[in-house]
């Protein structure tokens, strides 16, 4: 004896037509979810949302996430969002210290060894550099530890690449960088533009630079409280190198033996730039280069690919894990 209307053998409740259609389970969520972009007509954009759903599924069932917890997510993301304006981007700070900044630009700029490294761009290079002479000093509120930089800038064989552009810039001895302390910094202090001589080497004064935190007074702060995380980057000086029919590079000149080398806030260190800043003392020495002695030095050579050189393939290490298409739960393998 049927009990509803609708257990009648005359279901009057409405044909299904789903094209090639299922319904939503815990089970197959991550592909009834996938399957409905399936008709985006640009290919990378359905390639990347599927792949994007299908481990956003697997995490929340891998976590069993709480309602709770997800509202505390969309919470978080939105203030995230709500912090980030024309000079301060909080999910690009999020990105950097979940790994992914450096992720995505390690994928896309791999040298097999070949060419200098690349690390992240970060959020101090707001402004232009100003174009200064060789030898020039770019510590311009006399604070730190006198230093003179030089390097070369070379392409793959070693030929040198006359006139190629250095741009450098660095945090003051106080951990700021001149952005981040409108009248209290010289206006563009400790940044400069050089280009190379005619073998491709550059030299400039600066200071030792020093380890000081990310910025740490939003959401991506309260994260790295909450996980036992420190906000600091240890030192460094960043450079963009370029030269015409070269790839060009950002990266960074670290300070070997730095307290927080193995524990960058934002996983910006490659060993292979990693420097010592040995002392010069040397009178004779440190007056033709214009500094006191004694005085710091660091060399830091620089190697492009050519702009038609193919990028090196990954490594069989760097192949992320793939999910198994049609497996229950969209398994990740
Ligand atoms: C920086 O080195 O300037 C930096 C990089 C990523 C996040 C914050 C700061
Ligand atoms: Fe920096």
């Amino acid at each position: 004896m049927p009990d509803s209307p609708r257990d009648t053998a005359h279901d009057s409740r409405p044909a299904r037509t789903r094209a090639g259609g299922e319904l939503f389970t815990e089970e197959r969520s991550a592909e009834v979810v996938a399957a409905s972009f399936a008709r985006t007509p640009d290919p990378r954009l359905e390639q990347v949302i599927t792949s994007l759903v299908r481990h956003l599924h697997a995490f929340v069932k891998d976590v069993e996430l709480t309602e709770e917890e997800w509202g505390a997510a969309i919470t978080f993301l939105t203030r995230t969002g709500q912090m980030s304006d024309d000079v301060r981007q909080e999910f690009i700070l999020l990105s950097d210290v979940l790994g992914v900044s450096m992720l995505v630009e390690t994928i896309n700029h791999r040298t097999g060894g070949t060419s200098t490294e690349s690390t992240v761009l970060g959020p101090f290079h707001m402004v232009e550099s100003p174009p200064r002479e060789l030898g020039e000093n770019i510590a311009l509120d006399g604070k730190g530890e006198p230093c003179l930089v030089t390097g070369r800038v070379t392409g793959p064989d070693g030929e040198p690449l006359a006139g190629a552009l250095v741009d450098v810039w660095q945090a003051n001895d106080d951990g700021f960088y001149d952005v981040q302390q409108p009248g209290v910094q010289p206006e563009r202090n400790l940044r400069g533009l050089f280009t190379a001589d005619g073998d491709g080497r550059f030299w400039f004064r600066s200071i030792v630079p020093r380890h000081y935190p990310i910025p740490d007074d939003g959401p991506v702060g309260e994260l790295l409280a909450a996980t036992a995380r420190h906000p600091n980057r240890p030192a460094h000086v960043h450079f963009i190198v370029t030269a015409p029919g070269h790839r060009p590079v950002t990266t960074h000149l670290f300070v070997a033996g730095d307290p927080y080398i193995d524990s960058d806030a934002v996983f910006g260190v490659k060993e292979s730039l990693i420097r010592d800043f040995p002392v010069v003392d040397d009178p004779a020495r440190a007056v033709e280069v214009g500094l006191p002695n004694p005085f710091r030095t660091v060399h830091f050579d620089v190697t492009l690919l050519r702009a038609d050189q193919a990028p090196p393939a990954a490594q069989p290490a760097d192949v992320q894990p793939t999910v198994v298409h049609g497996a229950p739960g969209g398994r990740v393998s």
